[in-house]
């Protein structure tokens, strides 16, 4: 039987389990752990709408209806780990046109843990958010805006299985290990992916501070740092495959916007589509 990883209920930013009382907002993370769920971001959503504060988080080892960006679907097989949670920037006084960015933002703090789980792979970032291992991709990121509040789903492929189906159209994902998970995670596979979610969520707090503090320029230089395929010639699709854009990827603007180099010479700030590298044909 599949049991929920044992993760804490309450996890704090510094590894205290003592409040300070000195005025600090940092987040501290209110954990449910679930075996399968149909989507975390539902869960999420449902505690948004019913006025949770920041921090309450939903894991789950498995989802039956997982989606992504754009409402793709998001195949969320036994070796993965899949977890949302809610955030209110607007009630921290961060300037709407901000918001954008986070997401953005999110995609800085799950590279770095995922480099950190291990250096001897190259992690990228794909525009706008997607975080690669080599060539695949290891996770994505989504975000929600419900009320005044934001759910940001995380999704990472951490083992293998024999859940796991490549979708047609799709590349093969990364994992961040080379080892199989067999019917049901073994106890050194749980521990592997508590102290990941707890890296993530740890990461991430400190890093929505800073960015709620002082923006997305802080996170700007690290971006473009491990930005993937810069340089490369890409078109920018649509959901219904339309071409919106093409050109070479130069980097990002401090708004978060992808810019590219049209043919014509001109850089064209884009703000939405989805990055196909010219040459290579299915979707990250
Ligand atoms: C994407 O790359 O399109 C974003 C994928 C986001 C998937 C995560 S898994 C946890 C959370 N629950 C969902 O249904 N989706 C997000």
């Amino acid at each position: 039987m599949l049991e929920p990883l044992d993760l804490p209920e309450v996890l704090f930013v510094n590894g205290s389990d003592v409040l300070e009382d000195n005025g600090s907002t940092a987040l501290m993370w209110k954990l449910r752990s679930f075996d399968t769920v149909d989507s975390t971001n539902r869960i999420i959503r449902e505690s948004l709408m019913e006025g949770a504060n920041e921090g309450v988080c939903a894991v789950a080892l498995r989802q039956s209806g997982g989606y992504g960006r754009q409402g793709r679907t998001w195949v969320s097989p036994l070796g993965g780990v899949y977890f949302s949670f809610a955030l209110r920037p607007l009630s921290r006084n961060v300037p709407f046109s901000q918001i954008p960015s986070l997401s953005l933002m999110m995609s800085v703090a799950v590279r770095r843990v995922l480099e950190r789980f291990d250096g001897s792979r190259r992690t990228f970032i794909k525009w706008p958010n997607d975080v690669l291992i080599e060539q695949g991709k290891a996770a994505g990121i989504s975000l929600e805006a419900f009320g005044d509040g934001v759910c940001v789903g995380i999704g990472v492929n951490v083992f293998a299985s024999s859940e796991h189906v490549v979708l047609p159209g799709k590349y093969e994902p990364s994992y961040m290990s080379s080892e199989m998970l067999q019917e049901s995670p073994t106890p050194a596979q749980c521990s592997l992916m508590i102290g990941l979610v707890e890296e993530l969520l740890k990461e991430i707090a400190m890093e929505y501070e800073v960015w709620c503090e002082q923006g997305f320029s802080a996170f700007i230089d690290e971006y473009q740092d491990h930005m993937a395929f810069i340089g490369d010639e890409v078109c920018l699709e649509a959901l219904d495959g339309k071409v919106l854009n093409e050109g070479r990827i130069q980097g990002i603007d401090q708004w978060g916007r992808l810019l590219i180099m049209t043919d014509q010479g001109k850089i064209a700030p884009v703000s939405s589509g989805e990055v196909h590298v010219r040459g290579i044909s299915a979707k990250k």
